[in-house]
């Protein structure tokens, strides 16, 4: 399973980086909008960053206009992934630079009908918001179940199924357990994916005892 990090903050993101746990980055009009920077110069940073995907959104929401963005952002860095609505301008757009030899993230799915839009217009990525669904009472992870049931059937999709709107670790974990590609994760869960109560109790057990010899390993 791929891990992105789901944020536009370079700091965290080379922080992250330095893990060697990070497999992409997606960003989204909002989160550029947070780090209170150009989007241009942000996106370049991330791609000096983190070697694999990194998701750019247009903002266009009409197929020439998302052209014309996406001719921009591609020159940006060879791993940028143009990301598009899935709206019938985003698909069109998505064929269009797919058949162009460019990665496309197709966001804001919330439906498996529309997941089959995605694959059968070549994404590279389909981005189900499971957060948001969840968020109106639907269920987001059973989503993921559905897509990648439909998606095992047609050997002839590429599409990799990226979990995202991700609300903390049970989301990551079912996303494994039901075998997403992907799943883009907010910082702050990543962090959260470390931690258990009995690691830091075993640490904090194995380090006093430790101590108690005088002894050290590298001198
Ligand atoms: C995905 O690519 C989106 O940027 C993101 O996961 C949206 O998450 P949110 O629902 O927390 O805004």
């Amino acid at each position: 399973m791929k891990f992105f990090v789901d944020t536009a903050d370079t700091a965290e993101i080379a922080a992250l980086a330095a893990s060697g746990l990070l497999d992409g980055v997606t960003t989204n009009p909002t989160l550029i909008a947070k780090s209170g920077r150009p989007m241009g110069a942000v996106i370049a940073e991330i791609c000096k960053l983190v070697h694999g995907p990194v998701s750019a959104e247009v903002t266009a929401t009409d197929h020439a206009g998302m052209m014309r963005e996406a001719a921009v952002l591609r020159a940006i860095a060879h791993n940028v992934a143009i990301k598009v609505p899935l709206t019938p301008d985003g698909l069109r757009t998505c064929r269009a630079l797919t058949d162009d030899g460019v990665m496309v993230n197709v966001t804001l799915c919330f439906s498996a009908a529309q997941a089959i839009l995605a694959a059968k217009a070549g994404a590279a990525f389909v981005s189900p918001f499971v957060g948001r669904l969840d968020d109106i009472g639907e269920d987001g992870m059973g989503l993921i179940a559905t897509i990648l049931e439909i998606y095992r059937n047609y050997p002839g999709f590429k599409t990799e199924v990226l979990v995202a709107s991700v609300r903390g670790p049970a989301h990551v974990v079912e996303a494994a357990r039901l075998g997403a590609h992907v799943a883009t994760v907010p910082p702050a869960v990543l962090h959260q994916l470390f931690a258990h109560p009995l690691t830091e109790k075993g640490l904090a057990g194995f380090l006093a005892d430790w101590a108690k010899t005088g002894q050290t390993i590298a001198g």
